[in-house]
C-alpha cells in the first residue's frame, strides 16, 4: 500500500504560488512553487500565530504576513528576525503529473 498522500496536480500551482493544505494527521502544510521546484513546509510561522499562506513567496523565500519574518522554503531555515526557529519541512514526490507528500 502506498504511503503517498496526494496534494494537487502539478499544473494547479503556478510558479510563485503557494497553497495551504489541511490534512488529517498533519499540522497545516504550505505547498510552494518556487519556479524551480515544489517545497512543502509547515504553514504556521514559528514566531507567533500566523499563517504563512497569507504571506508572500519570492523565489525560495516565504515572508510572514504579520511581522515580516522570513524562511527559506528549501531548508525551512529562518532568514530574518523576529523568526529564529526554522520551519519543519516535508517530502515532496511528483508522480504522474501530481504532487504528493509522504506519511512519516
Ligand atoms: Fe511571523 Fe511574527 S508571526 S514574523
Amino acid at each position: 500500500m502506498s504511503d503517498l498522500i496526494r496534494l494537487c496536480a502539478v499544473e494547479d500551482l503556478v510558479p510563485g504560488e503557494m497553497r495551504l493544505f489541511e490534512l488529517d494527521g498533519f499540522d497545516p502544510l504550505l505547498l510552494c512553487n518556487s519556479g524551480e521546484a515544489f517545497h512543502l513546509v509547515e504553514d504556521e510561522c514559528t514566531h507567533a500565530i500566523a499563517s504563512l499562506s497569507e504571506g508572500r513567496l519570492d523565489g525560495h523565500t516565504v515572508f510572514c504576513p504579520l511581522h515580516g519574518g522570513s524562511f527559506d522554503i528549501r531548508s525551512g531555515k529562518a532568514l530574518a528576525l523576529p523568526c529564529k526557529q526554522g520551519l519543519r519541512t516535508y517530502p515532496v514526490v511528483i508522480e504522474d503529473g501530481a504532487i504528493f507528500t509522504r506519511k512519516r
